[in-house]
């Protein structure tokens, strides 16, 4: 996948991290704070994104900075962009990492809405509104990088037309992603689904968290396509010399409060591919799927 690039960052390098006040996010954050970057954290909530951020700072991280975001508010989104644009100017990275899962099996189309709200539509909306951030020299480009899930991978997908529309990756389209999304949303709405119907649960491994997990595997396939056509759109904008690197990544199975569960990774291995993909940016890499510092399959 060609060679790591140099240390080319420093204090004058901008991250921004969504749902970054726990979990993965905050140990994202915490990783690039590290590294001498100027961070970004954003939490939908102010008081939890105020706490995160003075826990940062009494470990001694002053490069840390908090502004609120909701991406699953178009009003949000907008406020953060205007603020970045007053406060830095530009950009070097975006780290989408907020996401969420049905808390309990009552999957109706109000629960199941703002999973596709802040998984899927979330991500489209905060990348768009900071794109035209992000700085065009960065060393080896800028990057965005999208932490979705192995559960959104095409072998547990039940519709060989969908597998065969999101394997075509080069040709894949904002508007076929879009359907998929709205298709499942749509038959969850007419009532009519049973498990088993658009996801195959019983072949993904670890627990078996029943029908959230489908909700959360299908808002996961569509963002990792997503990044496809991201990629398809930003890497090379001919003419412009411009260079943008996008990424979709599964963190690994991590101990945090999306899975109230214990006997997962730390969220320090967690943030490793993402805090990884956003530094090194590997050659070749843009437009894939990671995972463990390695191109998988989508
Ligand atoms: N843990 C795993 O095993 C695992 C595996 C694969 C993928 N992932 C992915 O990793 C990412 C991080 O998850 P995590 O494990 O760290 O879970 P987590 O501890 O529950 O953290 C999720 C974060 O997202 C935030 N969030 C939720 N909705 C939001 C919204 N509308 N706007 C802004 N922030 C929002 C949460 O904020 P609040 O505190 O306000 O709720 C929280 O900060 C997610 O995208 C998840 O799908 C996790």
């Amino acid at each position: 996948m060609g060679k790591e690039a140099e240390r080319w960052w420093s204090k004058d390098t901008v991250a921004v991290v969504t749902g970054a006040n726990k979990g993965i996010g905050f140990e994202i954050v915490r990783q690039l704070a590290k590294e001498g970057i100027t961070v970004v954290l954003t939490a939908r909530d102010a008081t939890r994104g105020e706490a995160a951020l003075e826990s940062l700072k009494s470990q001694g991280l002053h490069n840390v900075n908090f502004h609120p975001l909701d991406v699953a508010s178009q009003e949000s989104i907008l406020a953060l962009a205007q603020w970045l644009h007053n406060t830095y100017g530009r950009i070097n990275i975006l780290i989408n990492n907020a996401g969420i899962v049905i808390a309990d099996k009552d999957v109706t189309f109000e629960t199941v809405k703002p999973v596709f709200d802040t998984n899927y539509f979330g991500v489209k909306n905060v990348t768009k509104a900071l794109l035209p951030l992000l700085r065009d020299d960065t060393p080896g480009g800028a990057r965005v990088i999208v932490v979705a899930s192995s559960v959104g991978q095409l072998k547990y997908l039940e519709s060989k037309n969908y597998v065969k529309t999101f394997s075509d990756r080069e040709h894949l389209t904002e508007e076929s992603v879009d359907n998929f999304a709205n298709h499942y949303l749509k038959d969850i709405a007419n009532g009519s689904l049973k498990e088993g119907d658009w996801v195959d649960i019983s072949s993904m491994p670890g627990p078996k968290f029943g029908r959230p997990i489908e909700t959360y595997a299908v808002s996961k396939a569509a963002v990792i396509g997503f990044v496809s056509v991201l990629h398809n759109t930003f890497f090379y904008q001919p003419g412009s010399g411009k260079k943008i690197n996008i990424f979709s990544c599964c963190p690994g199975y991590v101990s945090t409060d999306i899975n109230t569960n214990s006997g997962g990774n730390s969220v320090e291995v967690g943030a490793d591919t993402p805090v990884w993909l956003a530094l090194h940016s590997p050659e070749g890499g843009s437009g894939k799927f990671w995972a463990e510092r390695k191109v998988i399959d989508f």
